[in-house]
C-alpha cells in the first residue's frame, strides 16, 4: 500500500490510492460537512461506509460574528478516529476554519494590515495563526480574502486589503507564504502550517449596492485587470485552495462557471490545488434560477470545476448517478478527488491526523504573538489629520478617555473571530492608564452624554474614540450611510464644542464619511479593529513611542454619494470628475497618512528612459526624515501606460517600500518595473506590453506630484 508510504512523493501516494477507491469513497472525498448535535451519528455511519472529505468548524454559515470556541479537541479526534481506524482506507478527515485575522492572538482585521503596506508583517500574522490553528487541530482556513472592494456599504470590505489590485496581489501572496510556507521538491508543506485558500472567486466585491452576496457586472478588462490579479498572485505563490464566490457575476453563477473555474484559474493561472464552493454555493445555483434542481446544480458546478462542495448535499446525492449517465466522467471524479487527496499527504495528516492533547495555545496566547500583533495593530493605524496635538506628552496631567469605544472590548478584535477571548481584550481606558500611570484618566459612562461632556471638559486633553461594533461589518452587514452609527456625530461635535485639545480615535471596520466633523478635533487616528492587543498599540501611538506610518489601503469618501471613488479610475473625455455639489475627490486618497515627523521625497532617477520591451528600467528616489523624529514613510510608485488599445486607469500603483529613518536619516528607494509592472490584460483578454510611453510618478500616496517618464519600443 504505497499511499501509506511517507517516503514518497505526494503525486505517487495520490495515484496509488485512487487505484483503490470506489466511486462512492471518492464521491464523499468531495463532501465537506458540518456536524450538528442532530446529525452527529449520521455522520459517523456515513465516515464508516465511505469515509469524508473535510469538516468545517463553524457554528453557523456566517461564523464570523458568531464567536464559537474551538471545537473540542476530543470531538476532533473522536471523529477523525473513526475515519482513520474504522473506514475502509483509513483517509484522514480535513478539518476547515475560518480563521481570517489569527486564531486564539488576533491580529487586526486584513484591511488594517494592508494599511500597514507590510507584505513581511503580513506573512508573520498568517504565520502565528497558522501555528496556533494548527495546533489546535486546524488544517485548513478559508483565507486570506483577496476580493477587491471599491464600495465601503458593503460589509466584507474588512477581510481585504483594499481597492487596489497591486498591494492586494502583494499582500495575498504573503498571506499564503505565511499560512503554507513553501512546500519541498515531494510536495509536502511544513507541519505546523495549514493549507490556505483564496477567496472568493471572483469579483465578491463588486456586489452591486455594496448588498452582500448581490449581483455583479464587471467587465472582462476590469475582472483581469482589477479583480483578479490578487487571485493570480496568490496561485504564484502555491495556494492550495481557492472558494468560489456566492453571487453571479456577468450572468453566471461563479459557483458555476467554467470560464471563471477551469479556463482561467486552472488554464490560465495554472492552479493545481482544489477548490471548494463557499458555504451552498452549489445548492445556490438553483436560487440564481441557472439549475433546475440539486442534480442540475451538482452537473454544472462540478463541471465548471467545483471539486468540493461546503455543507450543501447536491454532489453526494447526485454525482453517482452522474457519472453513470456519462454526464460527467470517471476521469473528472478523479481529477478533483485527486486534487483533495494531495492536499491531506501535503499537510501529513496521513501521519498525523490527530490533536496533541493538553494544547497550550488554547490555554493562553503566546507572549511573543501578542507583541507581533501589537506592532502590527500600531504598524497599519492612520494618522489621517494632526494639528500638533499628537503625539501626547506623558506629562499630561488629566486625560479624558471617553465615547463609546472608550471601554469597549469585543470591538477591538473584528468581526471574524472564532477564538480570540474578549475578556483578554483590554480596553482603551486600560491601555491609556497602563501608558501613563502618572496622569489621572478621566472616563465616563458610554451612555450618560453628560458625563462624557463633563469629563472633556475637567480635562486637559480629551481622547474620544467613536467608531463601529464588530456587528456591524463583516459577512451580510452591508449599510446604506458611511456617516458614524447614531448619536456619534453629534458627540463629537458636542465635545469639538468645548474646545479642549481633542483627539478622535475611530475603531471601524470600513471607511466612514467624517467630512463634518474634522473641523471639530485636532487630530484623527484612524485605529480600525486592531486585535488582541490594539488598544495597547493605539495608546503606543498616541504618546509617540510608536510614530504611526500606516496609509490607506482604500480612499475614503467626502460622502456616501461619491461611491464607487478610487484612485485608480479610467481616464475621461472631457473632464466631469467634479459634482455640482461636491469635489470629485475623496476626502482621504488611497495612500494617505501622516507621521509624526515630515520626509522629503525628491531627486526621481531612472536608470533609462528608453528600452525594448521586455528590459526593466529601475526608478528610484531620495527620501530624507526631515523632522525630529524616527519614523516611517511608505514610499509609492505608480505609473500610467500613456495611450493603450483600451482604456487605462489614470495611475496604477506598481512598487511600494515602507522605510524606517532616523532624524536627518537620508536613503534612496528603488523600484524595478518590467514586464509584470507594464503589461496589461488587453483586447481578448492577452497580457501584453504595449511599446510607448509611460508616466511615472514617485511620493508618499496616489498623488504622488514627482514625475518621469520612459518610452519602451517593440
Ligand atoms: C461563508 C463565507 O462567505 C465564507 O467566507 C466562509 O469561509 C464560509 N461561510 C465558511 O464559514
Amino acid at each position: 500500500m504505497s499511499y501509506r508510504n511517507a517516503a514518497l512523493p505526494v503525486a505517487e501516494r495520490v495515484a496509488d490510492l485512487l487505484t483503490r477507491m470506489t466511486i462512492d469513497e471518492k464521491i464523499f472525498q468531495l463532501f465537506q460537512t458540518f456536524i450538528t448535535d442532530e446529525n452527529r451519528e449520521e455522520v459517523k455511519q456515513q465516515i464508516r461506509a465511505t469515509g469524508l472529505g473535510s469538516r468545517i468548524l463553524a457554528a453557523s454559515n456566517l461564523a464570523g460574528n458568531m464567536m464559537l470556541r474551538m471545537a473540542e479537541l476530543d470531538d476532533l479526534n473522536e471523529i477523525q478516529r473513526i475515519a482513520v481506524e474504522e473506514s475502509r482506507l483509513g483517509i484522514p478527515i480535513l478539518h476547515g476554519r475560518d480563521v481570517i485575522h489569527g486564531h486564539r492572538t488576533v491580529f487586526p482585521i486584513p484591511l488594517a494590515m494592508a494599511a500597514t503596506f507590510d507584505p513581511a508583517a503580513m506573512e508573520e500574522a498568517f504565520r502565528i495563526a497558522a501555528q496556533e490553528a494548527r495546533a489546535a487541530g486546524v488544517h485548513w482556513s478559508f483565507a486570506p480574502m483577496m476580493d477587491i472592494a471599491r464600495d465601503p456599504r458593503w460589509g466584507r470590505i474588512i477581510e481585504g486589503f483594499g481597492e487596489d489590485p497591486y498591494l492586494g496581489a502583494r499582500m495575498a501572496e504573503a498571506a499564503v507564504y505565511g499560512f503554507q510556507g513553501d512546500h519541498n521538491e515531494d510536495g509536502y508543506w511544513p507541519s505546523d502550517r495549514i493549507l490556505a485558500c483564496a477567496k472568493h472567486y471572483v469579483g465578491y466585491g463588486a456586489a452591486e449596492g455594496g448588498r452582500d452576496y448581490n449581483t455583479a457586472e464587471i467587465s472582462d478588462h476590469t475582472l483581469r485587470n482589477i479583480y483578479l490579479p490578487p487571485f493570480k498572485a496568490a496561485v504564484r505563490a502555491g495556494v492550495g485552495s481557492v472558494m468560489s464566490a456566492f453571487h453571479d457575476l456577468n450572468g453566471e453563477s461563479a459557483s458555476g462557471s467554467r470560464y471563471l473555474l477551469t479556463d482561467i484559474l486552472r488554464g490560465e493561472f495554472g492552479f493545481d490545488g482544489f477548490v471548494v464552493s463557499d458555504w451552498g454555493s452549489v445548492d445556490d445555483l438553483i436560487h440564481h434560477r441557472v439549475a433546475a434542481d440539486e442534480r442540475d446544480a451538482a452537473r454544472i458546478a462540478f463541471d465548471a470545476g467545483v471539486d468540493m462542495e461546503m455543507v450543501s448535499l447536491c454532489y453526494i446525492h447526485h454525482l453517482a448517478e452522474l457519472i453513470q449517465a456519462g454526464e460527467i466522467s470517471h476521469q473528472q471524479l478523479d481529477d478533483a478527488c485527486g486534487r483533495v487527496l494531495a492536499a491531506k499527504f501535503s499537510l501529513g495528516l496521513f501521519e498525523n491526523p490527530y490533536v496533541e492533547r493538553p494544547n497550550p495555545v488554547n490555554l493562553q496566547m503566546p507572549a511573543e504573538n501578542l507583541q507581533a500583533s501589537r506592532r502590527t495593530a500600531a504598524r497599519g493605524m492612520v494618522l489621517l489629520e494632526n494639528n500638533g496635538l499628537l503625539p501626547l506628552s506623558k506629562e499630561t496631567r488629566r486625560i479624558a478617555v471617553i465615547g463609546p469605544y472608550a471601554d469597549q472590548r469585543r470591538a477591538m478584535l473584528g468581526s471574524w473571530v472564532n477564538d480570540g477571548l474578549t475578556d483578554e481584550t483590554a480596553t482603551l481606558v486600560e491601555a491609556m492608564c497602563a501608558a501613563c500611570p502618572q496622569a489621572e484618566i478621566l472616563t465616563a459612562p458610554i451612555g450618560l452624554y453628560d458625563e462624557m461632556l463633563m469629563a472633556a471638559a475637567g480635562a486637559d486633553v480629551v481622547i474620544l474614540a467613536v467608531g463601529e461594533s464588530n456587528a456591524r461589518n463583516g459577512e451580510n452587514n452591508h449599510v446604506a450611510v458611511l456617516h458614524l452609527p447614531a448619536g456619534q456625530d453629534e458627540l463629537v461635535r458636542a465635545v469639538g464644542k468645548i474646545g479642549k485639545p481633542t483627539v478622535l480615535v475611530v475603531f471601524s471596520g470600513r471607511p466612514l464619511v467624517l467630512t463634518d466633523l474634522v473641523g471639530s478635533v485636532d487630530a484623527v487616528l484612524w485605529a480600525w479593529h486592531p486585535g488582541s492587543a490594539g488598544a495597547y498599540a493605539a495608546a503606543d501611538v498616541l504618546f509617540g513611542d510608536i510614530n504611526p506610518g500606516g496609509k490607506l489601503p482604500v480612499s475614503f469618501p467626502r460622502a456616501g454619494g461619491q461611491i464607487p471613488v478610487h484612485y485608480n479610475a479610467n481616464s475621461t473625455g472631457k473632464g466631469g470628475s467634479d459634482y455640482l455639489d461636491l469635489p470629485g475627490k475623496p476626502l482621504y486618497p488611497f495612500g494617505f497618512g501622516l507621521s509624526y515627523t515630515t520626509f522629503e521625497i525628491s531627486d526621481l532617477r531612472l536608470s533609462q528612459d528608453q528600452f525594448k520591451a521586455g528590459e526593466t528600467v529601475n526608478v528610484s528616489v531620495q527620501v530624507q526624515n526631515s523632522g525630529q523624529r524616527a519614523g516611517d514613510e511608505i514610499v509609492q510608485c505608480y505609473i500610467q501606460d500613456c495611450v493603450s488599445h483600451l482604456t487605462r486607469p489614470v495611475r496604477e500603483l506598481k512598487g511600494f517600500r515602507r522605510v524606517t529613518l532616523q532624524p536627518g536619516e537620508s536613503r534612496r528607494v528603488e523600484f524595478a518595473l518590467g514586464p509584470d509592472e507594464l503589461s496589461y490584460y488587453g483586447p481578448s483578454g492577452k497580457w501584453l506590453l504595449e511599446p510607448g510611453v509611460f508616466k511615472v510618478w514617485l511620493g508618499n500616496d496616489s498623488r504622488a506630484a514627482l514625475e518621469g517618464s520612459f518610452t519602451v519600443t517593440p
